[in-house]
């Protein structure tokens, strides 16, 4: 997608070889123009797959899935990473481990919003080790669901959760997909134009 990579090409910062700064338009301060267009984008790739509800995770996952679901015409889901006080009891739940943060964390979606009848579009922010999208795709098994497929805004083509997640069969479009993040320079996977 040209205006998300002249967006990560403009205003990203490459923090090291492993970790791309993006948070003037995606995990603090957010375009609504941009995630627009991506929502669209998603939208568009996905609008025959029958989907009936997208499922993504707080915080930086939500605002790229609410444009999808306002093209879709479909509820977005977000996995909660902290109990809250009113989600008890009746909850799917995964364990979630970040290699980047060195931490496990608990996720969890309420057994009321998904059911077996759902077609599942599962979105977000990055695709990095890929254990945020296994931990969304065994919460949809939990509920005897059907994932359609992935869609991430920005997958680090150079770590394994893309091709692991494509391994298991499961279709993944990644809006923007880094080939390199050396010497202090982005450099994408080419792909036809879109
Ligand atoms: P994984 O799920 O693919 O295995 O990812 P990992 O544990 O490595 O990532 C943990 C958090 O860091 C996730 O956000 C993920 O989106 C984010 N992340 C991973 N690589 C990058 C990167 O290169 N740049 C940026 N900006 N973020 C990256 P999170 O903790 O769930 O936070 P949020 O959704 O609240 O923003
Ligand atoms: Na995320
Ligand atoms: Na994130």
């Amino acid at each position: 997608m040209r205006l998300l990579k002249e967006k990560i090409v403009s205003e990203g910062k490459v923090l090291s070889e492993n970790v791309l700064k993006v948070d003037t338009f995606l995990n603090h301060q957010i375009d609504p123009l941009l995630m627009q267009a991506i929502g669209e984008e998603f939208a568009n790739r996905y609008k025959d797959a029958g989907i009936t509800k997208i499922l993504t995770i707080e915080s930086s996952g939500i605002a790229p899935s609410m444009f999808a679901g306002i093209n879709l015409g479909v509820p977005v889901i977000f996995a909660r990473k902290r109990k809250s006080l009113t989600l008890s009891g009746n909850l799917y739940s995964s364990k979630v481990h970040s290699f980047t943060k060195g931490e496990t964390n608990d996720i969890s979606v309420s057994k009321d919003f998904i059911g077996s009848e759902d077609i599942v579009l599962i979105i977000d922010d990055f695709l990095a080790n890929g254990q945020a999208v296994l931990g969304l795709l065994d919460i949809v098994e939990q509920a005897n669901a059907k994932t359609s497929g992935v869609g991430i805004v920005i997958e680090k083509g150079f770590q394994t959760g893309g091709s692991m997640v494509r391994e298991k069969g499961i279709r993944v479009e990644s809006l923007a997909i880094i080939k390199s993040l050396a010497d202090g320079k982005v450099e994408f996977v080419e792909e036809s134009p879109s």
